[in-house]
């Protein structure tokens, strides 16, 4: 580990000679240069990216177009991946060979037949961003802020994480020769993500706090010593995160949907979401905008709070707790921007409980897609939305599934054994005992298992 005394690499050396400012924002400052913070130098808020140059550029949206299909027959990596595939919206390299990649993005988009019939929404849809290569949407984000990690001369990168991060980060940090320091709360995330940093050979450290407790001082750390921050206040991860969107309307040949709905825990996916159809949207990549809303857990429902009872105006902090670790949240710091998101698309925000949760997950896990708890608020909370009329069973749904259903194993199967809601809601967990699929010990004879066909046959 480096001592604090080391200097600082510059984080935005190679700003300077590439396409793109940051601008804070709260007060609209722009700049060069960010600090190790990646927060304002002069009112603290947080920076996101801005590209003066394409109001006098104009880019031609067909030509655009036109070029990322061209793309679409490359073989180098650069164009192999379906996050630098859209490189002219992201900030610019100085050679391709600088992207740090896994092939990350290319994700498919699932039509949910049974889903659509449970939820009344004939035209629903499923992005399944768990299909990146460590299992989660976090991969779009990492190999721009990995390779701007880089660029600026890092040797290590840390992050705070419920586990995704962490799981994203090590991987890319390792394919791009970089150490990397990973911050995580003590027995509160899944062994399956814990064990990707493992692997990738991520320093990883359990604290004993919650993810917040982790976020405050990875804060602290990083204005100490000359480690590169990757969790999603810096704002490269953002601009990666964009092309989820730039993908999704390639795949809908341009043609938004009328919602997508994304889970909310530190709010930096819908931000990024939002940020991109904004863009897409002012350069006239699209015709008009989706409502993009975000849908949290009751137990960790601070942007619900934030609006409801703040107008927005003021963060409601809560204390986080919900079976979905990985938007166990309670201080998202990225609240401002998805405020701002769901303000300029006109999106909902709604909170689901936990049994809600279990249910939604059973159902898309059996369309034979599977998701992690996390995923599974968006169909809870589409649910929700229906119900109150701001879904209209005409209009066009995609969900945002952020990660792999591998990534909780626990989570399932102590549904399907019947155990997850135990002592806590056993009304709801009755409910859905229909949708259990608890395994079944037997004798190893041919008898046994006929039985039991038979008798799933009949059930
Ligand atoms: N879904 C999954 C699977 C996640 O891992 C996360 C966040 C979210 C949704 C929420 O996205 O934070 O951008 O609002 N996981 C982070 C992590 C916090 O550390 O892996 P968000």
């Amino acid at each position: 580990m480096p001592t604090p005394s080391t200097p600082a690499p510059d984080v935005s050396r190679k700003a300077r000679q590439t396409n793109f400012r940051f601008r804070c924002i709260a007060c609209g400052d722009l700049s060069d240069r960010a600090g190790q913070d990646f927060r304002c130098a002069h009112c603290g808020d947080l920076l996101e990216i801005t590209y003066p140059h394409w109001k006098e550029s104009a880019f031609d949206a067909h030509e655009l177009k036109s070029a990322w299909r061209q793309r679409r027959l490359s073989q180098s990596a650069i164009d192999l991946s379906g996050v630098w595939h859209f490189r002219d919206l992201l900030p610019t390299l100085d050679d391709n060979d600088q992207a740090i990649t896994l092939r990350e993005g290319n994700t498919p988009l699932y039509e949910l037949p049974q889903c659509a019939r449970i939820t009344g929404v004939p035209r629903l849809f499923a992005k399944h961003q768990g299909l990146n290569p460590t299992g989660s949407f976090k991969d779009a984000g990492m190999t721009v802020a990995a390779t701007f990690a880089r660029l600026a001369g890092f040797r290590w990168v840390a992050c705070a994480s419920t586990g995704n991060t962490s799981a994203s980060m090590a991987a890319y940090a390792a394919r791009g020769n970089m150490r990397s320091l990973v911050l995580v709360p003590d027995g509160k995330i899944s062994w399956s993500k814990l064990s990707q940093a493992l692997d990738y050979g991520a320093v990883t450290c359990q604290l004993r706090t919650d993810f917040d407790g982790c976020l405050k001082l990875l804060q602290e750390l990083v204005l100490r010593a000359p480690v590169y921050q990757l969790n999603s206040l810096n704002p490269f991860r953002l601009e990666g995160q964009k092309t989820l969107a730039f993908e999704l309307l390639e795949q809908l040949d341009w043609q938004p949907p009328d919602h997508i709905i994304v889970p909310g825990g530190n709010l930096g996916n819908s931000s990024a979401i939002g940020k991109a159809l904004l863009e897409m949207h002012a350069l006239g990549l699209i015709s008009h905008l989706p409502k993009l809303s975000v849908i949290q857990a009751e137990g960790a429902n601070a942007l619900v709070r934030t609006l409801r009872e703040a107008g927005g105006k003021q963060l409601v902090s809560v204390h986080a707790e919900t079976r979905a670790t990985a938007i166990r949240i309670g201080n998202p710091a990225s609240w401002k921007k998805a405020v701002h998101v769901l303000e300029a698309t006109g999106g909902a925000c709604e909170q689901v409980t936990e049994a809600e949760i279990a249910q939604a997950k059973a159902e898309i896990g059996a369309e034979g897609i599977g998701c992690e708890p996390a995923s599974a608020v968006t169909l809870a909370g589409l649910k929700k939305l229906v119900k109150q009329g701001f879904v209209r069973p005409e209009e066009s749904v995609v969900l945002v599934l952020t990660g792999n259903l591998l990534k909780d194993p626990d989570f399932t199967m102590e549904f399907h054994r019947g155990d997850l809601l135990k002592g806590t809601d056993e009304s709801a967990s009755a409910a859905l005992n229909s949708l259990r699929r608890p395994p079944i010990v037997l004798e190893a004879t041919l008898d046994a298992v006929i039985r039991t066909l038979e008798q799933a046959e009949k059930s």
